[in-house]
């Protein structure tokens, strides 16, 4: 993953983006750009916009951005490093060995000796269910109606009754009990030392997206307890941020993921044709997996046990899905309990079916909600009118939100303007949306985190600066990179306000500073925020007025809370002070043209 800078840059200049993607896209000349149809969402009309000059791309429908890297990234599922290598065949430039700190080569030591020793485990396992002492687990699996196929494809295995075969045999592979132990595979203690973690259990290994062998699920073969038994995190075994079958469902080339609960429900999926399945790692999903799933598609559609529990890991799922920017269908299982036993008793087409049927999240939630209420009671019907507004009062954009509105009024026999009332007093009693349209500001306010406003400034005024580097000495006594308190944004701040600073503009060269791949989406994301098209110049000036203040106002804040802690502080303390009372009596002009 570590090539040396100015190599990165090098394959970068070599590569000119307009080039580049116009062998993924068909791009047209308008302007000074090149505009195609977005190879990230379906759109019919042109919204993909590529910079021969910023050496950038940005699609104005949705939001996707970066360098010639992040497109091949994105566009081939690879990895940075997989990228430099693309463009750099496609240059003729030779790559040399990766480059390594003595840290990053102990760290990433031990990394790849746990990838080995869960490999091999994986291997053992796997010829075990294959061999004569396999033959209960094959059995068992054939008996819940896998194919040979299948269980081939998810490397299935079989953990035997004998208390340390594992153990012994790893060791006759050279690996140290240590590492064995670490990796979660096997236990120890006084009286037996070394024993197998997983014994007489048919084997599920975990996959990372690229098909490396992070971690087991095993599960017993009849009633006992526990059903699963689960590999614990270790170093590369992040249960928060893998999910189960997704090496798989990220190259199924739907537009959606089917996300489940279940190893079985992922496998009878994949078996029946729907290799977009996917499931979390018998832990509630997160954030960090949702963050994952949005790299590769817009929608999920969730496919929960049909059970109590079931529908409240889909309720905080969808709360998950809607926080990262995903849309959310649930699909309806009734009357099995999960995907699998659907498919074995419905059918293939039956489930398409119920895909194609899947309900909009937000109508799942009313539907559940209502549940509590008796709508033959006036007061409580009322309750629950109550509720609807307070739960509409959620969607920030007023187009969407008037669009539920009238589906949600028709639904439940609510009069529209009676609905529209009750939704707008919510909205101003809590101020999570505005009830009538304010005039149009560049600080378009979305209902976000105090920590997610201070960051989406910050974004904002790195696109601006991005966009317009005239703007950059008009600022310069009013922002510095201190200013930009979130330590990425910092990093890319330093770079960029040195360039600029000596008439140097090369935005796209500072993606790939960064090392990290999630670090990388980020930082192209942060030259492309969608900055609100403004019309006038009066709007514009305010509005990067506003974006000014608010950031360096954070900042002052920030460093008004580390004062004593951090040595810089008062420093940057003082500064804010004084540039907030400049900035609150000057105005920033920008001249046109
Ligand atoms: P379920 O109990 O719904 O099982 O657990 P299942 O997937 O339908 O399994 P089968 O069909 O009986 O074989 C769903 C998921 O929760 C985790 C596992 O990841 C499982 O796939 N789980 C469940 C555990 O980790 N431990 C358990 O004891 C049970
Ligand atoms: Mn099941």
């Amino acid at each position: 993953m570590y090539y040396p800078d100015e190599l990165v840059e090098e394959v970068r200049m070599k590569n000119d983006i307009v080039d580049v993607i116009s062998g993924y896209v068909r791009l047209q000349k308008k302007g000074a750009n090149h505009f195609g149809l977005c190879p990230f969402h379906n759109e019919k009309s042109p919204s993909f916009s590529v910079s021969g000059s910023k050496q950038m791309y940005y699609c104005f429908g949705c939001g996707a951005g970066g360098n010639v890297f992040t497109f091949v990234m994105n566009y081939e599922n690879y990895t940075f490093a997989e990228a430099v290598k693309l463009l750099a065949d496609r240059a003729g430039v030779n790559l040399p060995e990766m480059e390594y700190t003595e840290e990053m080569k102990k760290k990433e030591g031990h990394r790849s000796r746990l990838l080995e020793v869960n490999k091999e485990a994986a291997t053992y396992f796997f010829y075990q269910l294959r061999s004569p002492r396999g033959e209960a687990g094959y059995r068992y699996l054939t008996g819940r109606g896998l194919s040979k196929e299948t269980m081939k494809k998810f490397g299935l295995g079989f953990a035997h009754v004998s208390g340390n075969d594992l153990v012994q045999y790893l060791r006759s592979k050279g690996y140290k009990d240590q590492l064995i132990q670490e990796a979660g595979l096997a236990g120890f203690d006084e009286k037996h030392g070394m024993h197998d973690k997983f014994w007489n259990r048919v084997m599920f290994p975990i996959q990372d997206i690229n098909h490396r062998v992070i971690g087991f699920g095993g599960r017993v073969m009849g009633d006992a307890k526990p059903k699963y038994l689960n590999s614990p995190e270790t170093m590369i075994f992040d249960k928060s941020r893998n999910l189960y079958g997704l090496n798989f469902a990220r190259t199924s080339r739907q537009n959606n993921v089917i996300l489940c609960e279940g190893y079985m429900d992922v496998i009878a999926m994949h078996q029946a044709g729907f290799t977009q399945a996917a499931a979390s790692l018998g832990t509630a999903f997160t954030s960090g997996q949702a963050n994952l799933l949005k790299r590769y598609v817009k929608e999920v559609l969730l496919a929960y046990d049909s059970d109590g529990a079931g529908v409240k890991a889909a309720l905080r799922a969808i709360g998950i899905l809607k926080e990262t920017g995903l849309s959310g269908r649930v699909i309806s299982l009734e009357p099995y309990k999960d995907p699998d036993e659907f498919i074995k008793n419905l059918g293939t087409e039956a489930f398409q079916e119920r895909i194609r049927q899947a309900e909009n999240s937000f109508f799942f939630e009313l539907r559940i909600l209502e549940r509590d209420y008796d709508l033959k009671d006036p007061e409580s019907k009322t309750r629950f009118h109550r509720e609807i507004a307070k739960k509409l009062c959620g969607f920030p954009e007023e187009v969407e939100r008037e669009n539920y509105m009238q589906a949600v009024a028709e639904r439940y026999h609510i009069g529209f303007e009676n609905l529209r009332k009750l939704t707008a007093s919510y909205a101003a009693q809590t101020g999570l949306v505005s009830p009538v349209a304010r005039p149009k500001s560049g600080l378009a306010q979305k209902r976000n985190t105090p920590e997610e406003n201070r960051k989406k400034m910050q974004r904002l005024l790195i696109t601006w600066i991005t966009e317009e580097p005239g703007i950059y000495p008009k600022i310069a006594k009013y922002i510095t990179p201190e200013d930009f308190t979130e330590p990425l944004y910092r990093k890319v701040a330093d770079r960029l306000f040195d360039g600029l600073s000596k008439g140097e503009y090369q935005p796209a060269a500072m993606i790939s500073m960064f090392a990290d791949e999630e670090e990388q989406r980020e930082a192209a994301a942060l030259f492309n925020t969608k900055l609100t098209e403004l019309e006038t110049r009066q709007e514009r000036e305010k509005a990067l007025h506003d974006i000014v203040y608010t950031v360096k106002k954070n900042s002052y804040e920030y460093y008004s809370e580390r004062m004593g802690a951090e040595v810089n502080a008062i420093n940057q303390v003082i500064a804010g002070k004084k540039a907030l009372e400049e900035l609150s009596k000057t105005h920033i002009s920008l001249d046109e043209g």
